[in-house]
């Protein structure tokens, strides 16, 4: 099955594209670009240029606004097709597969690389959902400019915090490029935490978590900020790994909240294994683990089954 994205991308040619493009530019400028702004940079003839602006139209990888005059405006859509023509031009990836995932706030889909590696494209989607809440109840047009904006700035983060935890931990996905609203990142076969029912080593898989935890904070200096049974992927062989997903909400440790949020993290994840698999591991231990004031986790004793 060709997904909506794949279909739109391919149906683009260059000149398209330079018209997105000029629209991305301009993104924290105008919420609609003018017609004769969008004329000025593009280079095309007036008459080729309004044809492609249907045709864009048509494809909703655009929107306009007739009043107070022609405009136009990137859609998600839109900008997820730029973002994988620069992927694919940046020879990241080579092909799109299907949707693989969906979050709250992004969309997954399953990619190769150049080289055959299997990886996920998250597209961030922010304001996605209560852009759609706001336009059941209000009838005003609410500034979307703002959350593409937001959502690059995400993709640009998830990637950096990516990029540097790989180097401390194999338990994150390895991250191999981003462009726009979306990072390229490992994909991973498995099963989220929250649906792993039958864990047979759940000490050492919550060790293993406890010390990306460790890592981030000792040698990188943040915070993860959402750590939750939603946001961890077990890998299940003969060992369980886990893999921590879901960076951009990461804080300073300078940060005023940094070990609110840590502490949050911390004991979250160890009630969630003291709940599913009755581990008692002290939280107060585990703090001390991941802030380096000690440097082993002693868990024997802390499995009751
Ligand atoms: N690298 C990956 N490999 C495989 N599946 C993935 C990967 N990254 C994300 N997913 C899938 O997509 C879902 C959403 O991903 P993620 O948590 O990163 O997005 P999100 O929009 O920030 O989520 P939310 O806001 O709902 O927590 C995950 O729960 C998982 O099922
Ligand atoms: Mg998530």
């Amino acid at each position: 099955m060709v997904t909506t994205l794949a279909r739109v991308y391919k149906s683009l040619d260059s000149a398209d594209f330079r018209i997105l493009l000029v629209l991305d530019s301009l993104l924290g400028k105008f919420e609609f670009v003018p017609l004769e702004v969008i004329e000025r940079k593009c280079n095309l003839s007036p008459k080729e240029l309004l044809r492609k602006l249907d045709k864009l139209h048509k494809l909703k990888v655009i929107k306009r606004a007739t009043a107070p005059r022609i405009s136009y405006k990137l859609t998600y859509l839109g900008l997820d097709c730029i973002a994988l023509h620069l992927l694919v031009k940046k020879d990241v990836i080579a092909f799109l597969g299907n949707k693989a995932g969906m979050g709250k706030e992004s969309e997954i889909y399953l990619a190769k690389t150049p080289s055959g590696r299997l990886v996920a494209v998250k597209f961030y989607k922010i304001g996605r959902i209560s852009f759609q809440r706001v336009k059941r109840v209000r009838s005003y047009v609410v500034d979307e400019s703002n959350w593409l904006i937001r959502s690059k700035i995400a993709a640009e983060r998830e990637y950096n915090a990516l990029k540097e935890l790989m180097k401390y931990t194999p338990y994150v996905p390895g991250v191999w490029g981003w462009s726009k609203h979306s990072v390229v990142i490992d994909y991973i076969e498995g099963i989220e935490l929250y649906k792993y029912r039958d864990a047979f080593d759940p000490l050492g898989i919550l060790a293993k978590i406890l010390s990306v935890i460790r890592e981030a904070y000792l040698k990188l200096g943040i915070v993860h900020g959402d750590l939750s049974e939603y946001n961890i992927i077990v890998r299940v062989g003969d060992v369980e790994i886990p893999f921590i997903i879901d960076w951009p909400q990461y804080v300073y440790k300078e940060d005023l909240q940094s070990m609110f949020y840590l502490k949050r993290d911390v004991e979250y994840i160890i009630k969630f294994f003291k709940r599913r698999y009755r581990t008692t591991l002290d939280p107060e231990v585990a703090l001390r683990y991941v802030t380096g004031r000690i440097n082993e986790l002693s868990l024997e004793g802390s499995s009751r089954s």
